[in-house]
């Protein structure tokens, strides 16, 4: 096969495009998508201060690394959940990733915290995951807020972002229907929150990480049974091998036309509800302790 733009030996077909590149157009192509998300959805400026969260798997590495060479002002996040080798792993994943870049990376430590992941999961006596993700999104958007960046960025791809708008449409949640997309916009204690690979599937960023040599540590991890969304990712890429490019008109469509007609609803019961942490200051719709500090209480007892 040969590369639909400069006729080389192509080494990456994109059905869905109905096309083919070869190493450089691919690359060309992948930044192409890239910009676009941002354009279109107006993620961020060159005056923005971006911090990345980086999970040293390699959607989030290739995203780092493609900003830092669009020439955006990008410095990486990592939280060290403190799951023994396999945070190990990660952590130096991410440090050598960094490092070898000449790009900047603030490292924040659950274990310091006192909220290692194994430990809260011994306390809690509820599912794991939906604790640590409560977790990781509040030093996530503490750490930008504290160290004044503008924005968050996250890794999240286009098969990220069907899965999960599929599973808010099967459960009609308005709520989250109304605010899903590429941009949350910042509001009283959240900074804004971008996914610019938002144009690009999983298979896309793997080509790209892959081509651009980038090392990463690939580990499920070791408390949940399948990552999230697995089910609906091969429902979904079934659909798409037998309707190439069925997965972007669903998630466009979504936010042209879907989005808007849930907006109000949503909107409303989040914005009235929010309120202070007493113990930390965190925005939180609940009364009281945000749900971090709800955590560390069961972790002390
Ligand atoms: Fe947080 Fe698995 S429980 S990554
Ligand atoms: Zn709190």
């Amino acid at each position: 096969m040969k590369c639909k733009v400069c006729k080389k030996d192509a080494v990456v077909s994109l059905r869905s495009h109905n096309t083919a590149f070869c190493e450089e157009c691919f690359l060309a192509f992948f930044s192409r998508q890239v910009s676009r998300g941002i354009e279109h959805e107006h993620l961020l400026t060159k005056d923005d201060k971006l911090l990345v969260a980086l999970s040293g798997g390699k959607d989030s590495l290739a995203l780092m690394l493609e900003l830092f060479l669009q020439g955006y002002d990008v410095t990486g996040l990592y939280v060290d959940l403190g799951i023994g080798t396999s945070s190990e792993k990660a952590r130096k994943v991410v440090e050598d990733f960094c490092r070898e870049r000449g790009m900047s990376l603030l490292v924040k430590s659950l274990e310091e915290e006192g909220l290692p992941i194994p430990l809260v999961k011994e306390r809690l006596r509820r599912p794991i995951c939906s604790a640590c993700g409560s977790i990781k999104r509040y030093f996530f958007n503490k750490t930008a807020m504290d160290f004044g960046f503008s924005v968050l960025a996250t890794g999240h791809n286009l098969d990220d972002e069907v899965a999960r708008l599929f599973s808010n449409t099967l459960r009609w949640d308005t709520a989250y229907l109304s605010t899903q997309g590429p941009c949350l916009e910042a509001r009283d204690g959240f900074v804004r929150k971008i996914k610019p690979l938002w144009r690009l599937t999983e298979f896309e960023t793997a080509n790209y990480a892959f081509l651009k040599g980038i090392q990463n540590h690939y580990a499920p991890c070791p408390y949940s049974a399948g990552a999230s969304f697995s089910s609906l990712k091969v429902l979904l890429n079934d659909l798409e091998r037998r309707m190439p490019g069925r997965k972007m008109d669903f998630y466009q469509g979504f936010l042209k036309r879907g989005k808007p007609a849930f907006f109000e609803e949503g909107q409303g019961e989040e914005r009235n509800s929010l309120q202070q942490c007493s113990q930390c200051g965190y925005p939180t719709s609940a009364n009281g302790l945000c749900s971090v500090c709800r955590i560390r209480e069961i972790v002390r007892e």
